[in-house]
């Protein structure tokens, strides 16, 4: 168990701050048009990701064991479906897919680390940037070494157990990252493209909002909060029985919103002061943000301390990754907890060695469509099984698990805010999240008719 429920609050809100925040949340805000999917983002989180990760920590803790186990335990318990425990299998499954992708974008976290460290940045043009981006994505072998890097890292701690690991990680990383991130924020409001860069994120164009980008939204607050593979309900297995779910919820899921908002405000003053482009995409923090850097005064200092913050939160994000799928097979098997962690290593850098050759040797190759190794493994993972995964999630907690069981967990007695949380998990999210998973399937069938 945790020490104390801070400390869960500290290991979740590790897991949802992550390569989400820092790197996608700015690129896809930047991509739909700013202020108003902040806002659409916001919604979402609010309405469907602290439901489902409320859910999430209340299965863990109801049934204290590895996902996996615990859906099992709770369905002999309470003599619901077999059909359930679909949630740990499938959400073991996307851990490990998730984890081979992630820690590659992280490895390029740690390659940038050392690239900002020995000056390469240090009066760059935006060519310059962009060649040097587009030549290490080239380069298999020293993606594959800094993907190495990234997985051993993860693994070592993993490896060292929940206490000693996981804790220590946790308590040093993120304080630091939110240090590190105030010391940015303070860059930002200095650099001369605050206005605009807040203006960007806050201002409301209405006209930019679309169908697709209530999607993107609505997926984003599920990989940033990491709901619907299982990862917040085996931390919620460690969770102390006295605290609260509710408070503990809201409070992972503000921070995680604070540190994406905060990461917004860092990035954007310094791509408005240097004139950059805050729509060009998954590049936006691999060119821009060394380039913009390189042309500031201390800016290699302010670019190292950068990708170290990103590749602290990857790391805490990462370790949530295995822990459904290790904490099942040391339960099961009765294993050593780090024979595990090497064998789940493995098997995610193998994975991984796929997503690296995505990017070069096997850039022209596609798995389905126009999907690549990688953008399959992505697409499935986190566009198909995490939010299935989410909906069943709901959908147990509201009826699979009998009532005063849930409302012993929440500290609900009858009563409207009994009923209300019966309205939200048991139809609001889930249907909200079946558009998500419906709507990619009509736009397909829509552009197959000719009418897309
Ligand atoms: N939330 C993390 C991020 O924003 C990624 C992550 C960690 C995750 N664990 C997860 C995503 C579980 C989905 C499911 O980078």
């Amino acid at each position: 168990m945790w020490s104390s429920s801070w400390i869960f609050v500290l290991a979740a809100a590790g897991s949802a701050v992550g390569l989400g925040n820092i790197w996608k949340f700015p690129y896809i805000t930047g991509e739909n048009g700013g202020g108003a999917f902040v806002l659409l983002y916001l919604g979402c989180v609010t309405l469907v990701g602290i439901p489902i990760m409320m859910a999430e920590v209340l299965i863990g803790r109801e049934g204290r064991y590895s996902p996996i186990n615990t859906v099992r335990a709770l369905i002999q318990q309470h003599k619901s479906s077999s059909m359930w425990v679909i949630i740990g299998w499938m959400g073991m499954l996307a851990g490990f897919l998730i984890l081979s992708y992630y820690a590659v974008i992280a490895g390029w976290a740690l390659h940038y680390i050392v690239q900002l460290a020995n000056g390469s940045f240090d009066g760059a043009t935006a060519e310059f940037a962009n060649d040097a981006f587009d030549s290490f994505l080239a380069d298999p072998w020293r993606m594959v070494f800094w993907q190495t890097v990234f997985m051993v890292a993860t693994i070592f701690i993993v490896a060292r157990g929940v206490t000693k690991g996981l804790e220590t990680a946790i308590r040093w990383f993120m304080p630091m990252l939110l240090i590190l991130l105030v010391v940015l924020l303070g860059y930002g409001v200095t650099s001369g493209g605050f206005e605009q860069g807040f203006d960007f994120m806050f201002s409301f164009h209405w006209e930019s909002v679309t169908a697709e980008s209530v999607l993107i939204a609505m997926g984003q607050a599920f990989f940033t909060l990491s709901l619907g593979m299982g990862a917040i309900m085996a931390y919620g297995a460690y969770m102390p029985s006295n605290a609260s779910i509710t408070k503990t919820v809201v409070t992972i899921a503000v921070l995680d919103t604070v540190v994406a908002i905060a990461a917004g405000l860092a990035i954007f003053p310094i791509v408005f002061a240097n004139g950059l482009e805050p729509s060009q995409g998954p590049g936006l923090m691999f060119v821009t943000i060394p380039l913009a850097f390189g042309q500031m005064p201390l800016g290699a200092l302010f670019g190292v301390v950068f990708f170290t913050l990103v590749s602290f939160a990857a790391i805490t994000s990462a370790i949530s990754l295995t822990e459904p799928a290790l904490a099942y097979l040391v339960e099961e098997y009765n294993a050593k907890r780090w024979r595990v962690a090497v064998s789940v290593g493995v098997i995610c850098w193998v994975l991984g060695i796929g997503t690296v050759l995505s990017f070069n040797l096997w850039s022209e190759t596609y798995v389905v469509g126009e999907l690549t190794f990688c953008g399959f493994i992505d697409y499935v993972s986190q566009n198909i099984m995490l939010p299935l995964g989410g909906v069943l999630i709901a959908l147990f907690a509201a009826y699979g698990l009998p009532n005063t069981v849930v409302g012993s967990q929440l500290g609900l007695r009858e009563g409207p805010f009994a009923l209300l949380w019966k309205v939200v998990i048991g139809f609001i999210a889930p249907v909200a999240v079946l558009i998500v998973l419906i709507a990619p399937i009509f736009d397909v069938v829509l552009e197959f008719l000719g009418l897309g």
